[in-house]
């Protein structure tokens, strides 16, 4: 004679080993990239208000960063740099002196192999306009235009020891004239994440203060449309077609449906950028001691890798480091 229930899944729920044995998902530091912003003149780190936690480096402090990344046994730093003067066609871009690119010689010899150095590819920071591209003459964002830069760009980045470039323009094209460009100067190892599904997000407000962004108006005509899934695949599938070493999904908590429907179809490894606005909102509101910062910041990494990231992007890399480095 029984009672209740014949079936219970609560029984691989009853205590921490079951659970721990069961468990589905893990992040590890391996798989984890710290995006790092580095500001031109900074002598030291300078606080990023709307990102509690997260600084404008110097190169010094850059470099400290990057050691301690790797020692936290962090996979990648993706850097950005904000420039001290910008142009309409961003010429620091693409100037071996311009400051991302010392800043990335910098890095590389600091921490050799131990860490995948990648760099922002897109000329937003560049631009005294504040696009991601080139203005044709009407004042519209010229692809074809904006992938000849592209070109120059990750010539320099290469050059200046980059081991994986981040495009992040959203113009069509820019992974095959990327991939041909670096070929054709011999970097033949340099490789290639292409942010493939990257939609015109609000939550990218928080970084649009980090590169004190001058962008008036958006940039709908080139990020994708927030409600369409669809686009996002056909954008990661395109880009595996021109060369791309790795796809991205961005934002990440957001588009988990995108995420988990290019994880599906990728051939290449698929992974996904929690940005500057996830990261804002947990840490608000865990200032206001409205939910556990901890838990909440696990529990939104845990979720996209769940979804199918099998790297993450996150402000909180060296700290998830330090939490789960161990397992
Ligand atoms: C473009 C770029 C952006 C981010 C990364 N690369 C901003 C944008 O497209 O407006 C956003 C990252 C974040 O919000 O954390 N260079």
């Amino acid at each position: 004679m029984t009672s209740g229930p014949a079936i219970r899944p609560r029984r691989l729920r009853t205590n921490a080993a079951m659970r721990r044995l069961t468990a589905e998902s893990h992040v590890s530091a391996s798989q984890l990239v710290l995006p790092a912003f580095v500001r031109e003149g900074n002598l030291a780190p300078t606080p990023i208000l709307s990102m509690p936690g997260v600084v404008h480096h110097s190169i010094d402090s850059l470099k400290r960063a990057a050691a301690g990344a790797a020692e936290a046994g962090v996979g990648g730093i993706m850097l950005f740099g904000i420039p001290e003067t910008r142009d309409a066609i961003g010429s620091a871009a693409s100037d071996p002196n311009g400051i991302l690119n010392v800043a990335t010689t910098a890095v590389a010899e600091e921490v050799g192999d131990a860490l995948v150095v990648q760099t922002d590819l897109c000329l937003d920071e560049f631009t005294d306009h504040g696009h991601c591209g080139v203005l044709d003459p009407l004042g519209r964002v010229d692809n074809d235009a904006t992938l000849v830069r592209y070109q120059e760009m990750a010539i320099a980045q290469a050059a200046a020891g980059a081991h994986m470039l981040g495009l992040s323009g959203m113009m069509d094209g820019q992974v095959a004239a990327v991939r041909e460009a670096l070929d054709g100067h011999g970097f033949l190892d340099t490789s290639i994440l292409a942010y493939s599904a990257k939609y015109a997000s609000s939550f990218y407000g928080p970084f649009r203060e980090a590169v004190e962004s001058q962008l008036e108006g958006d940039r709908r005509s080139y990020q994708l449309d927030p409600g369409n899934a669809r686009e996002g695949v056909r954008e990661a599938l395109l880009d595996i077609a021109e060369g791309a070493d790795v796809v991205m999904v961005k934002p990440a908590m957001s588009y988990l449906d995108v995420l988990a429907k290019v994880a599906e179809v990728s051939e290449v490894p698929v992974w996904a950028y929690q940005v500057s606005g996830e990261y804002a909102m947990i840490e608000a509101a865990a200032a206001h001691g409205w939910i556990d910062r901890r838990r909440a910041v696990e529990e939104s990494v845990l979720s996209i890798r769940r979804a199918g990231a099998d790297a993450i992007l996150s402000y909180w890399a060296v700290e998830l480091a330090g939490w789960w480095g161990a397992r």
